[in-house]
This record gives C-alpha cells, structure tokens and sequence, in this order.
C-alpha cells in the first residue's frame, strides 16, 4: 500500500430480504417532506412503489413526487428536480431505482440551493458544494453502479454531447441505503449483464493501474472471481436468490472506494464508454463493454506483468511454459470468453454508433493520467474504429 489514504465511508446499508423494515427507522432522523425519485415507472409494476409509499405515510411524511428519472439522466431533468426541491423545502430525498435515480438525487441534493449554475461548477469545474446539502437515501433496485454507497453522480448534458460523473465527497453519499436482492429479480436480462459488466469494470478500472503488491488488488481479485461465479449462475437461472445477492453485494463493494485506497486507478474505460452514451444514449454497462477489449488489448504492453497477474488469479490461467504475452492474451480471452457468455454488446454499432461519429467521440473522451498509458487522441479513435 503505497500511498496515504483515510477511508471514509458514512453510508448505512440494509441488506437482505427484510432490509426494507429499517426504512422505518432511517426516516426518523429527518424533517417531515420527503422527495420521492424515482425512474420510468418500473417500481409501480413491481409493487415497490406501494411498500415504499405506505412506510412513508406510516411516518407521516408529507410526500413531494419526482418520478421519470430516465436512465442517463439529463441536466434539464436536473434543473427540475433542483428547482422542485427547493420550492418544496425538501427534508429528505428519497431515491427508489438503480444508478440513474440514486445519481439524480444526489445532483438534485448539491443543486437545489446552489446559487451557481451546478452543471458548470460540479460536472466543468468539479467543485465540491458549498451550499446546503439536502441528505439522500436510497432504495437500490438494480445492482451494478454502486451509487449507493458512494459519491459519484453521472449527469448527461445533450446540447453538449457531454456525459461527465462527479465524484463528491462523503457528506453527499447516501445517508443510509436498502438493499434488497429480491427487488432485483423484475430487472430484465439485457439490463442484469449490463449492471454485471459494469460491476467488473469498475473493478477492473481500479485493478489495472499501478505496480505495487496492495492488499486493494488482492481484494479487487476475490470480486472478480465471486462476480464471475454468481453472474454465471444468474445468467443460467435469474431467480437465484444467492447469486443475485452476491453480486448485489459485490456490486457496492467494488465501488465504494475501498478497493482504491492506497493505490492509482484507471477509469479510462468509463472515459470511452461515457462518450458513446453521450452520442448514443446506450445502456452505461453495454458502453463499457462495447470498448473495453479494444482498449485492454491496446495498452497491455505498457503493464503486462499486471495482465499475467489478472490471467493466473481471477481466470485461472496455467503459465507453465509460456510467456507473460501469452498469459495476459489468454486472460483477455476468458475475459472476452465471459462477456460472450452473458451476452454483453461487443461493439459499439450495435449500440448505434458509427465511424462517422469517431470525432464527436473523440471529443467527447477524456484522457486520464492513471492507467498503464495517457492516450492520444488519435490511439482513442483507434479504439473506436476497433470497437466498430
Ligand atoms: O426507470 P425504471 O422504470 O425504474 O427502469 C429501470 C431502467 O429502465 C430498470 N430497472 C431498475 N430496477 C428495476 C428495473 N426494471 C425492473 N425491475 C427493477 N427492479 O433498469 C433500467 C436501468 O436503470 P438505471 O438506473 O439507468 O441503471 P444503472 O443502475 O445501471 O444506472 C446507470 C447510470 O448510473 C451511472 C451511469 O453512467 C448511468 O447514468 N453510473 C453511476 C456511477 C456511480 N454513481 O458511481 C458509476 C457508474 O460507472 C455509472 O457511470
Ligand atoms: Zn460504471
């Protein structure tokens, strides 16, 4: 572990089956007008909604109704919200849904009594809040973000064709977060292997940077594995209560900070992926997919003794007799071999982007610093050519 680090993460989870009964409690602490986000309507259908709105009407909440958040949320949507909140004196900020509703809230939380225009100073400028904060909570009903239990909120500029997340510090995580693994069972298939790619992306993104030995790698790598256990249950059987669990749960461990500390990360393939969701609209997970082989193949190079590490430990790849080269290709194999398994999108024209877009998404594409290489613009329009 090389680098200092405080770790610091204030967000109470609920888990299991009866984790809804701690709503009750949780609501308590705040005033009486609660803010209820949620998405397209999924929640009425599954009977979420209901169990939600009788818990608040138990505590005589006074309940203020922000439905549609869509996925990718907008910043038109954002200023919405905003302004709803603070017209409503908000207490409390209820999000039921998965990363787009928990994002939005936590954006609605930093934005209502902002007096700056917050698209400029959280997602340009990346600034933290200086004004008051209205305190979030969640009700997580799709596992793969992790944006319940951390900072990080992902707002989508359109006259821009901007996609940028901001990750804010502790005191805008979710005070307290309801994780129930059934509420993930009406979550249709295509959406399940997007949110589990996602997981591993996120997993990997913090994996694939640095040279150290740290005890965040070792635990990165015991995801991995337990990620790839439970998604090919899940895909085999979705009602798999066990399987669904644990990678709900991985879902929050693998981005809650706590496989970052003492270490540097990557995130670049967020950065591409993020650019075609700014262009396309396209479902976050499959975005990441859709670019993340080109990229890995494209840098190994430049860290390859942590590819033949990732190859041994997470796939079980046998090095006897055989270069590192070979190693690491072979792990990108069963990374590859995998994703074809779940049925992730592995282009990015399935997802309707096209070569003449390139520039707009090379545009749109910023390049860290905290990977095995920067790239250059023109190696991120390879990428894209690649991922065509
Ligand atoms: O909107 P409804 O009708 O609820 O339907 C949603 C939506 O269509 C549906 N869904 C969710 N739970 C369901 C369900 N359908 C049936 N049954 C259920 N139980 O699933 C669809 C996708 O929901 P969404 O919230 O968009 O998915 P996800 O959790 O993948 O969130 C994606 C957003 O999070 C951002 C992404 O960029 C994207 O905007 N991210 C946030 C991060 C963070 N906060 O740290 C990090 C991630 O890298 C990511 O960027
Ligand atoms: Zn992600």
């Amino acid at each position: 572990m090389e680098g200092n680090f405080t770790f610091h993460n204030p967000t109470r989870l609920h888990f299991g089956e009866n984790a809804m009964d701690a709503l009750a409690r949780e609501l308590g602490a705040f005033g009486p007008v609660v803010m209820l986000c949620y998405g397209g309507g999924s929640i009425k259908k599954n009977g979420i909604y209901d169990q939600v709105v009788g818990v608040l009407e138990a505590a005589g909440k006074k309940i203020v109704e922000d439905g549609g958040v869509m996925p990718n949320p907008t910043l038109e949507k954002l200023l919405d919200g905003a302004a709803k909140a603070k017209a409503n004196n908000v207490d409390l900020i209820l999000a039921v849904g998965g990363g787009s509703t928990i994002d939005y809230a936590k954006a609605v939380s930093v934005s209502a009594w902002c007096e700056e225009d917050p698209w400029q100073k959280y997602f340009l400028r990346f600034e933290e809040p200086e004004c008051r904060i209205i305190p979030v909570g969640a009700v997580l009903t799709m596992a793969g973000t992790g944006s319940e239990m951390n900072g990080g909120s992902v707002i989508t500029n359109r006259a821009a064709n901007l996609k940028v997340g901001k990750v804010f510090g502790p005191a805008v995580y979710p005070k307290f977060s309801i994780l129930n693994p059934r509420f993930t069972l009406t979550v249709p298939r295509r959406q399940m292997v997007s949110g589990i790619y996602d997981i591993m992306s996120h997993i990997m993104e913090q994996y694939f940077s640095g040279a150290d030995d740290s005890t965040s790698d070792y635990i990165a790598e015991g995801l991995m594995r337990s990620l790839v256990v439970s998604s090919r249950a899940a895909v085999k059987n979705p009602e798999d209560y066990e399987a669904r669990s644990n990678i709900m749960w991985t879902a929050t461990w693998a981005l809650n900070t706590l496989i970052a500390m003492g270490k540097t990360t990557d995130w670049e393939v967020h950065m591409l992926g993020q650019a075609v969701g700014a262009l396309t609209d396209a479902t976050h997970g499959m975005t990441l997919a859709a670019v993340s082989l080109p990229y890995y193949r494209m840098i190994k190079p430049y860290g390859l003794a942590k590819f033949v590490r990732f190859a041994k430990n997470v796939w079980g790849v046998a090095a006897d007799g055989k270069s590192d080269g070979q190693i690491a290709d072979e792990g990108l194999a069963a990374l590859e071999a995998w994703m074809r398994e779940l049925g992730v999108a592995m282009n990015i024209t399935e997802l309707g982007a096209n070569a003449a877009m390139i520039p707009d998404l090379v545009k749109a594409t910023f390049r860290l610093s905290g990977g095995y290489k920067q790239l250059t613009e023109d190696e991120v329009a390879e990428i894209f050519r690649q991922s065509l």
